[in-house]
């Protein structure tokens, strides 16, 4: 078995700002209302020509650039808004960069960066591969209904990009994950048409059907409790308490859930980064951004825990145990 190491970033965040100012002005909403119950104030949107291939790209290129890798394996993209339904993000990806590689897509809501992250190192552990780029990567905006108060304001675009590479030490990298989905939930978090189900046809648009629909207050007591019991099972199996672990970067969906798992796991706020306020909920991008983000502002080092949370459409969930 080998180790997997951190061994480029990169983030891209779209140019566009949108406060909740703004949103004031297209909607019956206010800035205080968005900031009390969730602690956004802006999101960045993708002009209409770019995809979630586009910004996956240039989130990339960073991270290659700094990475020092002469070969990538795998391209994973994990990602909830793809260029196309058929192929993969990944594939576009691929034809993007011209790099020699095999090229998947994970698609299970916002917690697909995390799953891909357990899937890259598992390919890397076994040998089956030496360097994978693995990207989070969204343009979630262009399935929001701007009519529709209730979910548009808490989402955003944006990616990031890990280059993932082997090392020979097996204890670094991923220690240990856990996992979990309840598919009874499937429609908390949803698009009703658009797939196999509910193919497309032409008043779907003016029935608002292909736009992302959630009962937010559901999926909000449903985390609130099950997030803190999972993250407290990993560390028990692993002889940890919480504040053994340096840095905690959750899923960004939602200040008030963040401050609940802190809460009730008893976590020292000055181990968790949040960079909700500024870029709202990225969906898969989220993780990837945050870390970037508290990596440059040197919140971690070599050697440190970092635990990966995150939870979403499906419902999924997962959580990570990586050490730098
Ligand atoms: C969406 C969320 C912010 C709503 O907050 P909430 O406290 O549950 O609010 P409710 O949905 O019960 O709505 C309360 C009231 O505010 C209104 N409201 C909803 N959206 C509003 C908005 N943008 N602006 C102003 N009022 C709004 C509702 O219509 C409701 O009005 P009523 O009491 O007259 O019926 C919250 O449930 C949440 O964040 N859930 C988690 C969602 C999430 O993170 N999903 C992503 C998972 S990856």
């Amino acid at each position: 078995m080998f180790g997997v190491k951190i061994s480029g970033l990169g983030m891209y965040i779209p140019t566009k700002k949108v406060s909740n100012f703004d949103l004031e002005k297209i909607m019956d909403t206010t800035d205080e209302w968005i900031y009390q119950r969730t602690g956004i104030k802006y999101r960045y949107i993708a002009e209409n020509g770019n995809t979630t291939s586009d910004l996956a790209l240039k989130a990339s290129q960073e991270a290659i650039a700094n990475s020092n890798v002469n070969s990538i394996d795998y391209i994973i993209v994990a990602t909830n808004s793809p260029d196309y339904i058929i192929p993969a993000t990944s594939s576009v990806l691929q034809g993007k960069l011209g790099i020699n590689a095999g090229s998947l897509d994970v698609f299970s809501g916002c917690t697909a960066f995390v799953y891909a992250l357990i899937v890259a190192s598992s390919l890397i552990k076994s040998n089956m591969a030496k360097n994978v780029l693995l990207v989070g990567s969204e343009t979630i905006s262009k399935y929001l209904d701007w009519e529709d108060r209730t979910v548009s304001i808490l989402l955003g675009d944006g990616a990031g990009a890990f280059v993932l590479s082997q090392v020979e030490d097996p204890n670094v990298g991923i220690i240990d994950a856990n996992v979990g989905t309840d598919g009874s939930k499937a429609e908390l978090i949803f698009i009703p048409v658009g797939g196999t189900k509910e193919p497309f046809y032409q008043q779907a648009v003016e029935e608002k059907k292909v736009y992302l629909k959630m009962q937010g207050r559901e999926v909000f007591k449903t985390v609130v409790s099950l997030i803190p019991e999972e993250i407290k099972k990993l560390l028990d199996k692993n002889g940890l308490k919480p504040n053994d672990v340096n840095l905690y970067i959750f899923h960004q969906a939602n200040i008030r859930i963040i401050n609940a798992i802190v809460e009730s796991l008893g976590i020292d706020e000055k181990r968790v980064y949040n960079n909700i306020e500024v870029y709202a909920n990225t969906s898969a991008a989220s993780v990837p951004i945050a870390f970037y983000e508290s990596y440059k502002k040197g919140m971690v080092k070599e050697g440190d825990l970092v635990l990966f949370s995150a939870f979403g459409a499906g419902l999924t969930w997962a959580n990570v145990l990586w050490k730098l």
